[in-house]
């Protein structure tokens, strides 16, 4: 962890060590001692990493170079890396709001820009994969034996393994069947989005492994119905525009389906026990469609 503080001497070090002007400004008034801390100065951001974090400044700083080359041009693009020395991590800073504040706001382009911005983003490694449940399975076997066990504590446990025992049934029928991998984002919300009026710019990139790119469609989905329950906007519009601009037309519907079950079964599993309003709403979003079956993603 790193103070606001400490990292403010940091980032302004940075900043003369590059011989920038201006003074770091904190993003956020007061911000509790965190893995990373971030700063404005002038047209830059600056995302300082605690010492015990600095591995995941680097996998985030060569990450983002990869994808900011990449998507470098049109309207879906990453911000380059200006400068990383080791925990201070510089860059462009977008002006504008992320999509959460915008789709809070009522804009309602945010689903198709959110979608079209994963699209690109999925273009750039997607790949055809015959469908493998067996680490699906071995996963849905650990959490529900840990889970039996009480060794993770679930809310409403019996229902939860019951769902697990069903997506076990379900899984060994689909090996094979039509998928695709890619560099997924593993942490695909619309916070990691921002928009300055023309461009969609995505931020926050860590992961290099691949994985099924529905994992990151999930996470957006999962978003907007959560935003819609608590501000009471039209969560199905959203989800029919969001699916509509990311097109994916390459995955089995029973896979999709499947997907699903195991995206909602993993919030499930991790929802502490006295939950805060957020991890409500997402575990009461995920409950009702394993019960309804509704397509999310
Ligand atoms: N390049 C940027 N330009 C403008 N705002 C940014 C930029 N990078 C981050 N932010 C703002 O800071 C917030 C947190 O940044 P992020 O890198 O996602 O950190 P965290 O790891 O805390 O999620 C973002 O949601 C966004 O509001
Ligand atoms: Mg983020």
């Amino acid at each position: 962890m790193i103070s606001q503080r400490e990292a403010r001497h940091l980032a302004a070090g940075a900043l003369r060590a590059h011989g920038l002007p201006g003074r770091p400004k904190a993003l956020k008034w007061r911000s509790a001692p965190a893995q990373a801390q971030l700063f404005t100065a002038g047209n830059l951001l600056l995302k300082v990493y605690a010492p015990d974090a600095r591995a995941r400044g680097q996998r985030q700083a060569s990450r983002q170079t990869e994808v900011a080359s990449a998507l470098a041009q049109g309207p879906f693009r990453a911000p380059p890396v200006a400068f990383f020395d080791g925990q201070t991590l510089a860059m462009p800073r977008i002006a504008g709001p992320d999509l959460a504040t915008l789709w809070r706001d009522g804009d309602p382009t945010v689903p198709t820009l959110a979608g079209l911005w994963l699209r690109a983003f999925h273009d750039l490694s997607q790949h055809r994969f015959p469908f493998q449940p067996v680490p699906h399975v071995k996963w849905l076997r650990h959490v529900a034996g840990q889970v039996e066990k009480q060794d993770r504590l679930v809310i409403d446990p019996k229902a939860f393994t019951a769902v697990c025992a069903e997506a076990i049934n379900q899984a060994h029928a689909l090996r094979s069947q039509p998928s695709t991998r890619a560099i997924i984002h593993r942490d695909m919300t619309l916070a990691n989005l921002l928009y300055d009026g023309s461009v969609t710019w995505g931020i926050d990139f860590e992961n290099t492994s691949e994985d099924a790119p529905l994992r990151d469609l999930f996470t957006l989905a999962l978003d907007f119905v959560t935003l819609c329950r608590r501000n009471g906007c039209d969560d199905g519009r959203a989800l029919t525009d969001l699916r509509a601009a990311y097109g994916d037309n390459r995955t089995a519907p029973r896979v999709r389906e499947f997907l699903t079950r195991c995206y909602a079964l993993h919030v499930w599993a991790n929802t502490p026990l006295a939950p805060t309003p957020i991890h409500h709403a997402r575990l009461v979003a995920v409950r009702r469609l394993l019960a309804t079956g509704e397509q999310l993603i």
